[in-house]
């Protein structure tokens, strides 16, 4: 028997991720699993059997037959834009996946459909699952920033190399790694957190030049290493390197203003504070060489709290239950991160420095010749389940 304030999720999508959702979802007093949908028939029966809810195959029943309020969209990534419409038409919440699109055309229209749905029901609640951001060093980063206490800043320097994926992981999954069943690679499927992140902490560049690598170090078509620079509208500039092929890999994120440097690397957070600023003592001192007085602080941070998919989803569901409220990441902001992994790609391709905005229909286009030109053979073998939660311990 249903409890009238539980609130009634079906789960769309029961691969790596949607049986990790499946997984806390059954240890959740405040929801009701109404269903869980996979096209794949065996799959949505022995998870529906495993929660004790009903399988649909086809999300559209699950929308009309389940009764379900709210929807968490686990499917790749191309699917995310047509079952969030859907889902939103229907008035239903939703949280969905990252990334939330796999270019801003699609992710506009997620967008729209929310506006939509925000006129019948100002209440509605759009998430996406950019679990990253409860991570402690991470929070902790996004504090510092916030507060100001950097003052101007001046660089941003992200190497997160730590997403590495084999030959074998490629492999194992039809739509892994190809244009037209993922749109994209390291970019597409491992980055949106980065990318979220870098957009989070100091927000979206105005100039884009990406460098992108395709299929350089494994056989797939779409890219494996990035290196990207950026300018802010603020003067700030930005570099992000990433790869699936590092190992050891490193991620080392360094947040420069003119009163002190952050760095984070091997779980530990140093802030350099600065007793002046760099940038007028640069200007004022008599001094030719050497540099400011600084203090380097270990930063405490709370490695207790909790944090994972978990969090959003209890956020989620909280701002339902409450009419509003606050979430880890609303699923609007999802285009921002969307904006800098298209662009760092148009610029790639076309060898050129993007200001952003840019056209979405160009990238589009581009996406569709690509996707028209495959000669891709794509071989999929099955993989050993292996640990999943090593895909998101970046
Ligand atoms: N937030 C995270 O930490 C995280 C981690 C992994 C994956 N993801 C995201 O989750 C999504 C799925 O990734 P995955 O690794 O679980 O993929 P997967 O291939 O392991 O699983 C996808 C599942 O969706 C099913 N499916 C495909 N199209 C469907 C449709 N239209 N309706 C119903 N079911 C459908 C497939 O049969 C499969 O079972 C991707 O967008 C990915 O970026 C997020």
């Amino acid at each position: 028997m249903s409890t009238p304030n539980k609130v009634k999720i079906g789960l769309i999508g029961l691969g790596s991720i949607g049986s990790h959702h499946i997984n806390y979802l059954k240890t959740m007093d405040s929801i009701e699993l109404v269903g869980v949908c996979d096209i794949d028939r065996a799959k949505a029966d022995k998870f529906a059997a495993d929660a004790s809810t009903t399988a649909y195959y086809d999300y559209k029943e699950l929308f009309a037959k389940s009764g379900l309020k709210a929807v968490i969209i686990a499917v790749p990534h191309y699917d995310h834009t047509p079952i969030s419409e859907d889902a939103f038409q229907q008035g239903l919440h939703v949280l969905t996946e990252k990334p939330l699109a796999v270019h801003i055309n699609d992710a506009q229209k997620s967008i729209d459909a929310y506006e939509d749905a925000k006129l019948a029901n100002p209440n509605i609640v759009f998430g996406i699952m950019f679990q990253e951001r409860t991570l402690p060093f991470y929070a902790k980063i996004k504090d510092i920033v916030s507060s100001g206490e950097l003052g101007r800043l001046t660089r941003t320097t992200w190497i997160h190399t730590k997403w590495f994926r084999s030959q074998t992981y490629y492999d194992g999954g039809d739509w892994r790694a190809t244009w037209a069943g993922e749109g994209g690679g390291i970019l597409t499927n491992q980055c949106p957190h980065t990318l979220d992140m870098y957009q989070w902490l100091v927000g979206v560049p105005s100039k884009i030049s990406g460098h992108a690598h395709i299929g350089k170090y494994r056989n797939i078509e779409v890219e494996d290493e990035v290196t990207a620079y950026f300018e802010h509208e603020n003067g700030m500039i930005g570099h992000l390197m990433v790869t699936t092929a590092e190992s050891p890999g490193t991620n080392r994120l360094e947040i420069i203003g003119e009163l002190g440097k952050l760095v984070y690397e091997d779980d530990k957070l140093t802030l350099y504070r600065n007793r002046e600023s760099m940038l007028k003592y640069g200007l004022e001192t008599k001094e030719r060489f050497g540099g400011v007085e600084n203090w380097p602080t270990e930063i405490p941070v709370n490695t207790n709290a909790p944090t994972g998919h978990k969090v959003v989803t209890d956020l989620f569901v909280k701002a339902i239950q409450n009419g509003g409220g606050e979430l880890i990441a609303h699923g609007t902001e999802g285009i921002k991160g969307l904006t800098i992994a298209n662009g760092i790609m148009l610029s790639s391709f076309k060898k050129q420095i993007i200001d952003v905005p840019f056209s979405g229909d160009e990238f589009e286009a581009k996406l569709k010749e690509l996707i028209a030109s495959s000669k891709y053979v794509k071989k999929t073998v099955e993989a050993e389940e292996g640990d999943f939660s090593k895909s998101f311990s970046g």
